[in-house]
């Protein structure tokens, strides 16, 4: 048998901007980060006990906001993320979606809180879909109990060689 040899190594750097503060944010994507912590205690999760916010910036400046929405027949419910976008795409067809803040707080034993609360896969892919579709990167704020945050400048940065057209 023939050694297989890899012809090159493709090495993909993401970047993550780490703040300690929301203070160290301009005003509007602080107010932005503080209406993700606010929405989510109208999360209705009474099966993983685990409450997601999110809120999406507007070109218009208005601000959408999202909680995870969660069911007895698991995939039936839907994340933050998901509830905030598909709103935001219905209300306001054709708008570009600058920013999204996405935050937690856990009252389960399953899930700690250790570090900023960042969006799932299928979350993320559906950041990506946006984004292309506006073609304009959409800033992603991630936010901790601590209010440390993580800020990505587009999803590429969260979901690297994505699927897409
Ligand atoms: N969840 C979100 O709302 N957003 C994410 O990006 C991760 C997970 C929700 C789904 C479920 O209701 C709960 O968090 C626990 O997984």
């Amino acid at each position: 048998m023939g050694r297989l040899i890899v012809a090159k190594t493709i090495d993909i750097n993401i970047k993550i901007d780490v703040f300690n503060s929301l203070n160290e944010l301009s005003e509007t994507e602080k107010l932005l980060c503080i209406k993700a912590k606010e929405i989510l205690n109208n999360a209705y999760a009474p099966y993983s006990n685990f409450k997601v916010g999110a809120a999406l910036l507007l070109e218009n400046g208005e601000i959408i906001t999202g909680t995870n929405q969660e069911n007895i027949a698991y995939p039936s419910g839907t994340c933050a993320e998901r509830t905030a976008i598909f709103y935001a795409s219905t209300q306001f067809p054709g708008i570009t979606i600058k920013a999204i803040a996405v935050t937690a707080k856990s009252e389960s034993s399953i899930f700690t809180i250790n570090k900023p609360v960042s969006p799932c896969g299928a979350c993320r892919q559906v950041i990506a879909e946006y984004e292309q579709k506006q073609n304009q990167a959409i800033k992603i704020f991630m936010i901790g109990h601590n209010d440390t945050v993580y800020q990505c400048q587009s999803i590429n940065d969260l979901l690297p060689l994505m699927f897409n057209k």
